[in-house]
């Protein structure tokens, strides 16, 4: 797709109008729902090395290695028990990101979610099973690791409750350990996103990646077997770079918390929201439009543009302005100005000899409409 400048309104109408959208799904969904995700300040992978269970572990990542989980499946379900429940025992519930997705199948518009995530939360939602993959298996079944064992699998609940009175669930039959049917590291990926991925690269009209930092297989080449002149659309909370041996990156950003995003989208999409964006002077003048919502990390932001380049950033909603002559906020900025060269000045249009005594004493000062310096 060639890379241009986006609106926001030019956004919402891409996502309202998009009948065939494929989601690629990661642990950045699931944290406002309790699951932390695995590589921020405080995932899982912290919190391995935390775990005096894992201290044997050379690096967190280990526990989910196949080769670790049969020498010893304890820190893995010590892990596990995180991830299931909540800190109150309870299982965790789907997040709104979640309740998007559902509502995109809803409304006819998902051709498929692939998801890296175990957690199950967006069948929780209602995604239904047909437009489900899970890139990584899945919670749902488990199963005797010993492969002479004729013991039946075990479901997600019968799953969950060995988990509550062992501390390795074990095989009824053989005594085995039981294992969830997720893929570790060393293990295959399981075959069944192939065939669909081949089919829906055939009708996909948007890309809409969420929670993810596209650092394991298959996200971080999954890109690449869609068409490059279908649209993608980033939603997360720091700037991630798909690798560029497999995408030229994204055409639009959405940066913050996941929930915050879909929120801020569905008001743009039923026309509730404001279509106006405040300029956040971190970007260059080409795309992709990176929009900063509530959540964003915006120091990721700034690191990544200055290493790798990136588009025009907008923070949204636009803070509210005030007027440092008189304090005074500029709600309706019709009028107000902004000094464009230090972009520290913001005053209405009464504060004019605040504006004099400033230019008396800086003369490189220059005030323009703030309207005109607005993303719209
Ligand atoms: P990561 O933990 O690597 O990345 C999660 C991404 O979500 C990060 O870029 C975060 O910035 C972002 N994020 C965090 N909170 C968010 C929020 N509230 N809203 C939006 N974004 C948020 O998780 P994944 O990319 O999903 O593999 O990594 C998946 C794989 O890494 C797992 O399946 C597991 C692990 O190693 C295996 O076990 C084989």
């Amino acid at each position: 797709m060639v890379k241009r400048e986006w609106t926001l309104r030019e956004v919402a109408d891409l996502i309202q109008k998009s009948k065939r959208i494929v989601v690629l799904a990661g642990a950045g969904i699931s944290v406002s729902s309790g699951v932390p995700d695995f590589r921020s300040a405080n995932g899982i992978y912290k919190m391995v090395e935390d775990l005096e269970c894992c201290e044997s572990l050379p690096d967190p990542q280990c526990i989910f290695d196949i080769e670790y989980f049969l020498d010893d499946p304890k820190p893995f379900y010590e892990v596990a028990r995180k991830i299931l429940f909540s800190s109150t025992g309870a299982s965790p519930l789907p997040s709104k990101a979640h309740a998007f997705i559902a509502s995109l199948e809803r409304e006819k518009r998902l051709l498929r979610v692939y998801t890296q995530n175990i957690d199950g939360l967006e069948f929780a939602a209602g995604v239904s099973k047909n437009s489900l993959r899970y890139c990584h298996g899945s919670m749902e079944r488990a199963r005797c690791v010993s492969k002479s064992c004729k013991s039946k699998k075990l479901t997600r609940s019968q799953l969950e409750a060995a988990l509550k009175v062992e501390d390795i669930p074990s095989c009824a039959r053989c005594g085995g350990t039981i294992k969830p049917d997720i893929t570790f590291f060393g293990e295959k990926l399981v075959d069944n996103i192939g065939k669909t991925l081949t089919g829906d690269k055939q009708k996909v009209d948007l890309l809409i990646v969420m929670g993810t930092s596209l650092q394991v297989s298959p996200m971080d080449t999954i890109l690449q077997y869609f068409p490059s002149d279908v649209p993608q659309i980033l939603i997360n909370k720091t700037h991630v770079q798909p690798r560029k041996t497999v995408s030229e990156g994204f055409d639009i950003e959405l940066l913050g918390n996941a929930d915050a995003i879909v929120e801020a989208v569905e008001q743009l999409i039923s026309g509730e929201g404001t279509f106006e964006a405040k300029d956040a002077q971190l970007g260059h003048q080409f795309a992709p439009n990176i929009f900063l919502f509530e959540g964003a990390d915006e120091n990721s932001v700034r690191d990544s543009i200055n290493k790798h380049g990136g588009g025009d950033v907008y923070v949204y909603p636009p803070p509210a302005i005030t007027c440092d002559g008189c304090g005074k906020g500029i709600d309706n900025m019709e009028g107000g100005l902004m000094c464009n060269t230090c972009f520290g000045l913001d005053t209405c249009s009464l504060c004019s000899s605040f504006r004099s005594k400033h230019l008396k004493t800086y003369p490189t000062h220059k005030f323009v409409l703030i309207k005109e310096e607005v993303g719209v």
